[in-house]
């Protein structure tokens, strides 16, 4: 770069770049442009018209073509949008046009200095109540994008006279940096960027129809504008267990009725009990009494058992009501709220009255995970290693190096390993709805027997993704013994589950002749014998019913020791 002759400042709303940016040009004698103004002539409307009529995707477009209106221009300090950084376009415009500087602050900081300030344009990702958890979210969301700046300064503290002293200080010592277009542009990780993406993670194709799903830290303040342009509702009938409910209810709720939609909620007892036809009664009763009609729309929130009851429910009720699902679990993340299968339980059996039946969108908050008790955190990651074994090795590899920060819930990387694990589900059941021999079949890596044990348990001593975790065990087992799966993938894959905190055998007290009984009786049985999913190697998946009877038992044998 020659000598620079823009700052572009970026940050969060409310960091006060707008102040800034006039200070830093007095002390330079250059122009100062707000970002906003430009787009807002550009469009015709304010910001929140724009956010409001065409939603955040056709914001950002308009907010990269105001960075390009800019291009050419120099001795500019230029006060960008809160978010503009999200846009790879907007985000290369502001690099090669000189340096980036962030402005960071606290959430307290930022909802302080919003307060205090007389607000003309209000700010759509910021708007309505819980502004502090708004701004935290928002800032978690950006981080990866704000750290691609030139130079940050933090700011909580100081006045804007010493910020922007900082602002020159940097201009003036600033040297040059090869290379430095490419790195700040960057897309900020090996995995695909969903941050904040506007658009859907990935849309999953099935014969009833074509849904999105939204993967987002924080996703969770946009389910009612994605609920708002998915269905035709007036109402949204929430559901949700009171475990959840008490965690995520309102800002669930908050969300749908800024989006103009009437709410109503109804909260069922936490556990699988409550997936029943008594409970399935309770909830028709209720939406009876509140005249929902066919084309509103209900809103599961919760984990695997919210989200299977309430696909059910919405896939009986008036021969079907839209639902959108929005797991919180994350096992309901990467698996249950993906795919259409819904069910309640039924005299003793899992699972065994149930429709297919599609939801409208899947919105996913990885933020939720943060209050998900730690047990049910370690058992979706059963799934999570499952996807990674049968169809990723890129993904394998990045639990391998990064398993304890995605069990801190590091918001960047867990928010991509969820993405992909949405991505892998959907693309098996886009291409297998069914599950009518094809690749869906795929996904019962490690649940033959995981089935078997978790049924042995009684549904209490293993969870299903840590019964899954010991049928992975198993079946890499008998893939070894019959000369399919390597040995080092076993080990490798042990490693793995262990490392995760996944049992790798059963507990003890589980009856053999359980395990046995429950195996003849798996629903995934299809005549010929029992079909196995087994590995030839990451990725490489076969289904074969050509395991001899003794190999199976001989590796119960040993997991029973
Ligand atoms: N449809 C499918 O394809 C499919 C696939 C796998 C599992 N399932 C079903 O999913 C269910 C298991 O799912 P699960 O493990 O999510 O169980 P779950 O829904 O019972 O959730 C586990 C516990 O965590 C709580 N919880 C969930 N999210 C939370 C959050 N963010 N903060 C605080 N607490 C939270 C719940 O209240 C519950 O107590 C089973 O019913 C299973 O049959 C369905
Ligand atoms: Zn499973």
């Amino acid at each position: 770069m020659g000598a620079p002759t823009r700052i572009t400042l970026t940050g969060v709303f409310g960091v006060g770049k707008t102040t800034v940016a006039n200070l830093v040009a007095r002390q330079l004698g250059w122009e100062v442009v707000d970002a906003d103004d430009v787009l807002v002539s550009i469009a015709g409307k304010e910001v929140a018209a724009i956010f409001e009529e065409q939603g955040e995707a056709a914001f950002r477009e308009t907010e990269a073509e105001a960075f390009r209106q800019m291009e050419g221009r120099s001795g500019l300090v230029v006060a960008a949008g809160g978010g503009a950084p999200v846009n790879a376009d907007s985000r290369r415009s502001m690099v090669e046009a000189g340096l980036v500087v962030c402005l960071k602050a606290t959430p307290e900081t930022v909802v302080q200095r919003m307060e205090a300030k007389d607000q003309h344009r209000p700010r759509p990702m910021l708007a309505g109540d819980n502004a502090l958890a708004r701004a935290g979210r928002l800032l978690d969301q950006r981080a990866a994008v704000y750290a691609l700046a030139d130079f940050t300064v933090d700011t909580d503290g100081m006045t804007p006279e010493e910020i922007a002293d900082e602002v020159v200080r940097f201009y003036q010592t600033r040297g040059e940096r090869p290379g430095r277009v490419e790195q700040l542009t960057r897309t900020p990780s090996i995995l695909p960027p969903v941050i904040d993406a506007p658009n859907a993670t990935t849309t999953i194709r099935t014969a009833s129809g074509e849904y999105p799903a939204f993967v987002a830290w924080g996703a969770l303040e946009r389910l009612g504008d994605i609920t708002k342009r998915i269905t035709e509702a007036r109402r949204a009938f929430l559901i949700s267990d009171d475990a959840v409910m008490g965690q995520w209810g309102e800002t669930a709720i908050a969300s749908l009725r800024e989006a103009g939609l009437e709410v109503a909620s109804h909260t069922i007892p936490s556990g699988d009990a409550s997936k029943s036809l008594g409970q399935a009664a309770e909830v028709y009763d209720w939406l009876a009494s509140q005249r929902a009609e066919r084309r509103d729309v209900i809103v599961a929130l919760g984990g695997g058992m919210v989200n299977d009851f309430s696909g059910f429910v919405a896939g009986t009720y008036l021969r079907g009501m839209p639902v959108v699902q929005a797991p919180t679990s994350l096992l309901a993340m990467v698996d249950a709220s993906i795919g259409g299968k819904t069910a309640v339980n039924h005299a003793g059996a899992k699972n065994i009255v149930g429709l297919f039946y599609q939801p409208k969108a899947v919105v996913a908050d990885a933020a939720t995970l943060k209050t998900l008790p730690k047990r049910a955190l370690v058992e979706g990651m059963g799934e999570v290693i499952k996807h990674a074994l049968i169809r990723d090795p890129e993904l394998l590899a990045v639990l391998e190096a990064r398993l304890d920060d995605l069990m801190a819930l590091e918001p960047e990387l867990t928010t991509q390993v969820l993405a992909r694990n949405v991505q892998i589900k959907g693309s098996v059941v886009s291409e297998d709805e069914r599950e009518t021999g094809g690749v869906r079949e795929l996904l019962n890596y490690g649940h033959t027997l995981g089935h078997a044990f978790e049924a042995a348990g009684g549904y209490e001593a293993l969870l299903h993704g840590e019964a899954v975790a010991v049928g992975m065990i198993a079946a890499a087992e008998i893939g070894r013994r019959v000369g399919i799966t390597p040995e080092a993938l076993v080990h490798r894959q042990r490693a793995l589950i262990e490392r995760a905190g996944l049992p790798t055998k059963p507990p003890a007290g589980i009856d053999r002749a359980r395990v046995t009984a429950a195996l003849s009786l798996d629903k995934k049985i299809v005549a010929g014998g029992q079909r196995w999913v087994l590995l030839e190697d990451v990725g490489r998946p076969i289904v074969t019913s050509d395991v001899p009877k003794d190999v199976v038992e001989s590796v119960l044998d040993e997991l029973l020791a």
